[in-house]
């Protein structure tokens, strides 16, 4: 048999890790709910929700690739042999297909609008609703809509295409310090903007009284995707880590990395919004709406919208990789298909998959399953369902299914000293998968299928 793939080095990992947690959930979707719930009170929940719920349960999925080596199905297959937890594997491929299908038609998006900030259409726009305008004219067209989606999803193919070193490794080892470094520049621009000084009260001075269930339950729910966890993506990226490797202190970092984004993304992000005194709290359209007259109103603009859009590409595709390759492990590891041909296929079966996304806002606007257009439904249905779903499953398995002793064992293999001599860490890591996670979870899943409301 051939040999199975796996990384070339520790920080090739943990570069290709931080590269599917950091996505468009950092820089595109963490802002704008920030916003709309009320912001610093807001991201101070969320970090409670990383530390405590997605940090355990990102060792507990690393862990499960680590050990058996294999992608979800072959994961589950081998550490519990029952028909329902192979299901439950099966579920997290199925989640690759659906997310990378709506993912790609966002990332598309953002392909397009580097375009659009070279050819310099944001001076067009005096305010956010003529920049709207604009978008929705935009994704209107058929050609420029699925032109863009095919595009991305031809780069994500590109890279999974090249195999876990040479495409994944080395493709996160170019993006991820020129995304870094992007983010600063961004960074620093918005910070010495006049009137930053409010953007950074919005982020940083907590307004307690806009705090209730509901922004408790999005921030849990965010927690999860940002992190890339519930369907078995982690798992896939642990699968190709070596055994001896330090479990604890790589998920640790790739938590930091991540959140450290999103909060340089909002930095950037709201002082400049504030700075140019538009209102933070509109949605999904923050990005693509006021962003761009954001950029035709700053000294500069011209070359950091190009940048702003460069970032948001980088940072989609070093995720929409993880997603591909967990559909590809699949068929290399149980139908022992080559590499190749899992990428030609399943790759341009997701983009078909994805097509009825794109045509959301066009030819399809009218099409509606449950009041939700096709590119709602998906990501209602992975986000809001699949995913907490997996991911309580994933906990509920380590700590009870496979079982505590056996994880304990496990998990401190490898484990620095830290996490390794303390006991009272890695009992609380046990607990928190045991009790703490799974109650939190099913709480927010059966809010957001809308059984409960607070
Ligand atoms: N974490 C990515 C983001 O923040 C999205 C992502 C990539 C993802 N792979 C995933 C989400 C797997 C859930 C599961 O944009």
């Amino acid at each position: 048999m051939k040999k199975r793939e796996s990384w070339g080095t520790h920080v090739g990992f943990i570069l290709a890790a931080a590269g599917s947690a950091i996505g468009l959930g950092n820089i595109w979707k963490f802002p704008y709910i920030a916003g709309e719930n009320g912001g610093a009170a807001f991201v101070f929940v969320y970090l409670i929700c990383i530390a405590l719920i997605g940090l355990p349960v990102l060792m507990a999925e690393i862990l499960m690739g680590r050990e058996t080596q294999r992608n979800p199905v072959g994961a589950f297959r081998a550490l519990n042999n029952s028909k329902f937890w192979i299901a439950v594997g099966g579920m997290g491929v199925v989640a690759g297909f659906l997310i990378l299908s709506y993912y790609n038609v966002v990332a598309g998006w953002a392909l397009g609008y580097i375009v659009e900030a070279i050819k310099g259409s944001f001076f067009d726009y005096t305010t956010p609703a003529m920049a709207g305008e604009h978008f929705n004219q935009l994704v209107q067209t058929p050609v420029w809509i699925l032109g863009y989606h095919l595009l991305f999803a031809g780069l994500t193919m590109f890279v999974v295409y090249a195999g876990v070193k040479k495409g994944i490794e080395l493709g996160s080892k170019i993006m991820m310090p020129l995304l870094f470094v992007i983010i600063v520049i961004l960074v620093i621009r918005g910070i010495t903007l006049p009137g930053s000084g409010k953007g950074m009260a919005f982020l940083w001075v907590a307004d307690w009284s806009k705090i209730n269930g509901n922004s408790v339950l999005v921030a849990l729910g965010h927690a999860f995707f940002t992190l890339s966890l519930g369907m078995g993506a982690m798992m896939t990226y642990g699968s190709y880590m070596s055994r001896e490797d330090d479990i604890p202190s790589s998920a640790l970092q790739i938590v930091i990395l991540d959140t450290l984004i999103a909060l340089l993304a909002g930095i950037a992000i709201f002082t400049a919004v504030f700075s140019a005194g538009l209102n933070p709290a509109v949605g999904p359209g923050l990005i693509f709406q006021t962003l761009p007259v954001v950029f035709a109103k700053m000294p500069g603009g011209y070359l950091f919208s190009i940048l702003f859009f460069i970032l948001l590409v980088l940072a989609a595709l070093s995720s929409a990789i993880s997603l591909l390759e967990v559909i590809v492990a699949y068929f290399v590891d149980e139908k022992g298909w080559d590499r190749h041909r899992a990428v030609l296929v399943m790759g341009t079966i997701v983009f078909l998959i994805g097509v009825p996304s794109s045509l959301s806002y066009n030819l399809m606007a009218d099409v509606k399953v449950f009041g939700l257009n096709f590119f709602d439904l998906v990501d209602y249905l992975a986000a809001n369902i699949l995913l907490p779903l997996g991911g309580f499953l994933i906990a509920v398995f380590v700590a009870w299914i496979w079982g505590s002793d056996r994880a304990l064992r496990a998990i401190k293999s490898g484990a620095a000293t830290w996490f390794r001599q303390r006991h009272e860490v890695s009992a609380g890591w046990l607990s928190v998968l045991k009790y703490f996670a799974p109650v939190m979870i099913f709480v927010v899943f059966l809010y957001s299928i809308g059984i409960i409301r607070f």
